[in-house]
């Protein structure tokens, strides 16, 4: 198989009313006019996705932040990966460190959460990342890589998985680890993925998430191993969002 491009996804969280649309057809015009070396998404929050479906904005994949493990059934207030597959989307985010936190999911839920995914056809974005204590104490490869190795399910490839490292404090607060630290969390992430999947681990695209802006974009997305971004606030706007995707323009 080919290996997939760089991936710019945008995680527009609780955010966006009927008139946020304008802002995808402004970043489909952005796109159209000055081309992409990555490919675009948004993941909008679910009762979006058929309005911005239907813009037909051919240079923005529209995406889905979670699904139930599920199908169907007595699942209140749910949307199932199948649901959201009907829609048009493609890709899923599951495990976001604010699903984790919010509403307790631990791995082993994430873990099957991206099998409904895939079992539709659509691709499981798994989001891992540790918390600040974690990381002062020291733990951080050992979180990640934990919880890379449970929330993974066990036929995953380069076609149905894609994983983003976010480090829980680094979201939505404007710090940002060192290149080096996001050097050797992706390096150890790409360690785990070929140890369990082989040559189609090395191929997984692994995003990096938290507070990343069009200023700080160039500098992570050229460490070795970062293959796109996962953006929650910057990417709420049409211009800000285009300034990360435009960092490709630079990078290989
Ligand atoms: P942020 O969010 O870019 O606002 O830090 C990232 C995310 O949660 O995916």
């Amino acid at each position: 198989m080919t290996t997939p491009k760089a991936l710019v996804a945008g995680n527009w969280k609780m955010n966006g009313l009927k008139a946020s649309a304008a802002e995808i057809s402004k970043l489909n015009d952005l796109v159209s006019e000055n081309g992409a070396n990555c490919d675009v998404l948004i993941c909008p929050p679910f009762t979006l996705i058929s309005t911005l479906i239907q813009l037909e904005a051919q240079n923005v994949a529209i995406g889905a932040q979670d699904c139930h493990m599920n199908m169907n059934g007595a699942h209140t207030g749910d949307i199932s990966a199948e649901m959201i597959k009907e829609l048009g989307c493609n890709h899923i985010i599951v495990g976001h460190s604010e699903r984790r936190a919010d509403h307790g999911e631990t791995s082993e839920c994430v873990n099957a959460k991206a099998a409904a995914a895939q079992s539709v056809g659509a691709i499981a974005i798994i989001c891992v990342g540790e918390t600040i204590d974690e990381r002062e104490a020291g733990k951080a490869l050992e979180v990640v890589t934990s919880q890379v190795k449970a929330s993974i399910p066990s036929d995953a490839t380069a076609e149905n998985t894609i994983i983003a490292y976010e480090p829980v404090w680094a979201i939505g607060t404007g710090k940002v680890p060192t290149a080096a630290d996001v050097e050797e969390v992706h390096k150890a992430v790409r360690d785990v993925l070929t140890a369990c999947f082989g040559s189609a681990g090395a191929e997984i695209n692994i995003l990096y998430g938290g507070s990343v802006k069009a200023s700080n974009a160039y500098e992570l997305m050229s460490v070795a191993n970062v293959n796109g971004a996962l953006v929650g606030g910057a990417s709420l706007k049409a211009d800000d969002f285009f300034g990360i995707i435009s960092v490709y323009d630079q990078i290989d």
